[in-house]
């Protein structure tokens, strides 16, 4: 007889055959069977990464057993899941907001060994991933959350959270460029939506600009500048919806508001949603 590899949400963990968890995707849902790893991911305890590795090395007890396979499937609800030992509870969601300098990267390790956003958040004792990224050269509000549905739901391109930089170029611009950026330029990955621009200032041979897209493209400004013969020299991104920086300085954090949190997830129009920002220049402390 032919050997069939079992799929491995086939695999059992009880006593209880079970079936693929349809539609819902969260362990608070109703969607409580996920792969182990997921699980453990989506609890808080760590990346999916890190979950993987803790299961490979032994860490992970299903209904007194240590498990090994990080694609087994569990449920959340019926299964007794221990990390190290101890159970794995829901955490309470947390949703904060960094003003990241320049120089930090928005992911857990670099093999660079450079310096990371976790390196700014280390009195967090749950694990956030950052709702995008910004890059090692931009400086700039970064959400971050344990929360795996929001930080989905708010990148899923569908979602139009508009987002808001200063920029400043590295040549004078002309009304016909930033018209151009305002109507969509066309990019390799496709064209840009609308975006709203509006020249801050000019100083020497540099203008300076305000601009909000609502999209989240890899490097999007930078090459949205080089689209129209220019370039970024100086990116800070100050406003997500309606969420702008409040007290924080730079490399601090602070949590989101309830209402800033609900205005996220239920984004007013994008108009509404920009607010003029009133300096001319970068913020301070000006390290960007
Ligand atoms: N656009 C970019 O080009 N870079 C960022 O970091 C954010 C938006």
């Amino acid at each position: 007889m032919k050997w069939i590899p079992k799929k491995p949400w086939r695999q059992k963990t009880g006593p209880v055959a079970r079936k693929r968890a349809g539609g819902a995707d969260s362990v608070q849902d109703t969607g409580t069977q996920k792969t182990l790893e997921r699980i453990l991911s989506k609890a808080g305890a760590g990346s999916r990464t890190q979950a993987r590795s803790w299961i490979h090395a032994g860490q992970v007890e299903v209904n007194g057993k240590v498990i090994q396979n990080p694609d087994l499937w569990v449920d959340f609800k019926r299964d007794r899941i221990l990390l190290d030992g101890k159970p794995l509870t829901k955490r309470r969601h947390i949703y904060i907001l960094l003003y990241k300098p320049t120089g930090y990267i928005t992911t857990f390790k670099d093999p660079e060994g450079r310096p990371t956003v976790y390196d700014l958040i280390k009195e967090i004792d749950q694990f956030v991933s950052p709702v995008g990224r910004l890059d090692l050269d931009t400086s700039g509000l970064l959400i971050m959350t344990n929360d795996t549905q929001f930080a989905e739901r708010l990148t899923n391109p569908d979602h139009t959270v508009p987002k808001t930089y200063l920029l400043k170029c590295s040549t004078l611009l002309s009304d016909d460029a930033l018209e151009q950026l305002r109507i969509g330029v066309e990019l390799s990955d496709g064209p840009t939506r609308p975006a709203d621009v509006r020249r801050v200032r000019d100083s020497g041979k540099y203008t300076h600009l305000e601009m909000t897209i609502t999209e989240g493209r890899n490097r999007q400004v930078r090459r949205m500048l080089e689209a129209v013969g220019s370039k970024v020299l100086k990116l800070v991104r100050t406003q997500i919806g309606t969420v702008t920086f409040g007290d924080v300085k730079i490399g601090q954090w602070r949590e989101l508001e309830p209402e800033e949190l609900a205005s996220l997830i239920s984004p007013p129009a994008v108009n509404r949603a920009r607010k003029q920002v009133q300096t001319t220049s970068f913020p301070t402390p000006t390290q960007t």
